[in-house]
């Protein structure tokens, strides 16, 4: 939530690169932009509402002079998008400078004490009290970096900020964090400081980690970072990054989304490529613990129910999913150091998650972490991650990190599968093959289905509410792709089993009413089969996905999506999602909306 860059470097103007690292990190949130830029003391400010290239439209954010800068793209808690609230916010004389991702949840006290003591704000922001505290540390004298360090003890909630005055001597940029990310990028002469590795990607692939607790003073030569408990300074390696800038850019296709569900045979052939050791270890945790959680939110939380299926069928082991949200409410202390917890999560900072393990772990909980960012909060919390290899996923809707996630769950059932002996080595041996052919049968779902799923959504854009039926590891599918269908082309969707259906959602169905089924070919064809025929009699709108030549159910539906090559019941997610995903693609232009940048929401979440 919330894209931060900030920039300091020798000499030339910072003004296009922040722009344009903003466009980077606009999926982060979208509905307010702005730069600060400081040159010869002087403060430089462009900020509205509106998606980075609107505002840059407006306000020409290339054309602001400094060789030091910070910018914000708003995901709005605190106050509606506005010019005003927009960041950055300033103090009342405009000589600080500050942006922020998070909430400071006693700003309310802060901003009556600041206001007594006649400080002016000027925005409804929480944020806002950042610069007034800062201000009022400052007029005796004290230096940014211990001004920033004493309001790091009076502010409470999650945060990562970045500052910068007009007051220093040597321009130089301050940052912390608590609960919130930030990351540093070097190269000569130039250091940057952002949210997230893809603002700085074209420059550099060196990223410095700045953890919770710890303050970084930037300036064009160096960053130093000090630990905010004892002030003693702390020499951290820089981390290579793999990804390529070419990654994170559209590369001809007119949405990253459309890009991402082209790379899932890529992103599932890498992440198999995962050292055997690493999944092993997974594997071993799990076998060895009495009780196994799954916790995730959104799309990492239906890896999870598939997941489930994964380790039920292949190893005999059912784990409990639980909503990392509702995780704390839910288990009334039951937890136990023989528990263990597999969080997924592809961002590795969504909160929700964050805050259940971390809950979990007090209570000597083991964890282990599916992610797809390194050294993201996930990874440091955990006790073995699983780094996913989709590259960076600058879509709101996940898709190939969906893709991986299920990939790596597949391996790990398969080796927990030889720990607990559940399923003969054969049959084993039959699955691990299949999971390596599923990259091509994904390539070949996508050719097939593609025009098909445009087609489809020319013929259901006005449809107000669809529902989505599946069975067993099925379910996982139509809560998958219903989530993604109200996420980008806002339709009412809901996914059921396609059991309870019967037992009230079939209320909804009136003649033309549509009902997507996910029917692969396994044991619960036949019963999906009375499924089908139960909301055809109610004049349902019958649309199937499922397995090519199944010329039975192709008869009862209106439109089928095909898939082309029978795979392991337990991995068919992998396979029946992609013709959804694409559905909701073309479902989103069709009605005329930005697939990449949903209203109301953003890629990573980090408030509770
Ligand atoms: C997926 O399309 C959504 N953007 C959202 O549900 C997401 O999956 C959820 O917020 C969890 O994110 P995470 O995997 O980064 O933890
Ligand atoms: N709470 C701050 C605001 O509403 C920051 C939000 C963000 O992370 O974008 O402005």
């Amino acid at each position: 939530m919330c894209g931060i860059i900030g920039v300091v470097q020798k000499r030339g103007d910072v003004a296009p690169f922040i722009h344009q690292a903003l466009k980077r990190l606009e999926y982060r949130g979208y509905d307010s932009v702005g730069v600060t830029t400081i040159e010869k003391h002087k403060l430089y400010i462009k900020k509205d509402q509106g998606k980075v290239e609107e505002v840059h439209r407006k306000l020409d954010l290339d054309e602001m002079p400094g060789s030091i800068g910070i910018g914000h793209t708003r995901w709005a808690t605190h106050g509606a998008p506005s010019m005003l609230n927009s960041h950055p916010h300033f103090d009342c004389k405009n000589e600080i400078a500050v942006v922020h991702n998070g909430v400071i949840e006693n700003f309310m006290e802060l901003r009556k004490e600041l206001s007594a003591k006649g400080h002016k704000f000027r925005s409804e922001t929480d944020t806002e009290i950042i610069p007034h505290l800062l201000e009022d540390y400052m007029k005796d004298g004290m230096d940014l970096v211990e001004a920033v360090k004493e309001v790091t003890k009076r502010i409470e909630g999650t945060y990562a900020i970045v500052v910068m005055s007009t007051k220093e001597e040597e321009n130089k940029i301050v940052c912390t964090r608590d609960g919130n990310p930030l990351v540093i990028g070097r190269k000569e002469n130039v250091s940057y400081v952002s949210s997230d590795i893809p603002a700085f990607l074209p420059m550099t692939n060196d990223m410095i980690l700045l953890l919770d607790g710890e303050i970084a003073c930037l300036t064009s030569d160096e960053v130093r970072i000090e630990s905010l408990s004892d002030g003693s300074e702390i020499k951290r390696d820089s981390i290579e990054i793999s990804w390529t800038a070419d990654q994170a850019q559209k590369s001809g296709y007119p949405h990253f989304m459309l890009k991402e569900i082209h790379e899932q045979p890529d992103a599932i052939r890498n992440t198999l490529r995962l050292k055997e050791d690493i999944i092993k270890q997974a594997a071993k945790i799990i076998h060895s613990s009495d009780r196994v959680f799954m916790l995730a939110m959104g799309t990492s939380g239906h890896s999870a129910l598939a997941g489930r299926h994964m380790f039920a069928s292949i190893a005999g082991v059912l784990p409990t999913f639980e909503l990392a949200s509702d995780f704390s409410d839910t288990v009334y202390g039951s937890l136990t150091d023989r528990d263990c917890i597999i969080a997924i999560t592809q961002s590795g900072e969504t909160t929700d998650t964050i805050t259940a393990v971390k809950y979990a772990k007090e209570r000597g909980v083991k964890i282990v972490a599916i992610s797809n960012v390194v050294g993201s909060s996930i990874t440091r919390l955990a006790d073995h991650t699983i780094l996913t290899q989709a590259g960076p996923e600058i879509g709101v809707a996940a898709t190939k990190t969906f893709m991986v996630q299920l990939t790596s769950l597949a391996l790990i059932a398969l080796a927990l599968g030889e720990l607990t002996g559940f399923t003969d080595l054969k049959s084993i041996e039959t699955k691990r093959k299949c999971l390596e052919r599923i990259p091509e049968i994904v390539s070949e779902t996508i050719s097939r289905n593609e025009e098909l799923s445009r087609r489809l959504a020319g013929e259901l854009y006005d449809k107000t509410s669809l529902l989505f039926l599946g069975r067993g590891v099925s379910i996982a599918t139509a809560e998958e792709a219903a989530l993604k269908l109200k996420e980008i082309a806002y339709n009412h969707a809901e996914a059921y089993s396609a059991g309870e259906s019967k037992h009230g959602p079939i209320a909804l169905v009136e003649d033309g009413f549509p009902v997507i089924f996910v029917a692969p070919n396994d044991k619960t064809r036949s019963r999906m089969i009375g499924n089908i025929m139960e909301m055809k009699a109610r004049g349902a709108s019958v649309v199937s996905v499922i397995l090519k030549d199944d010329t039975e159910l192709e008869s009862l539906s209106k439109f089928v999506f095909t898939i082309p090559e029978d795979i392991e019941p337990e991995f068919s997610t992998m396979v029946f999602i992609v013709p959804l995903q694409l559905f909701s693609y073309y479902m989103a232009l069709r009605k005329g909306y930005d697939p990449d940048m949903p209203r109301n929401l953003a890629k990573s979440v980090t408030v509770l």
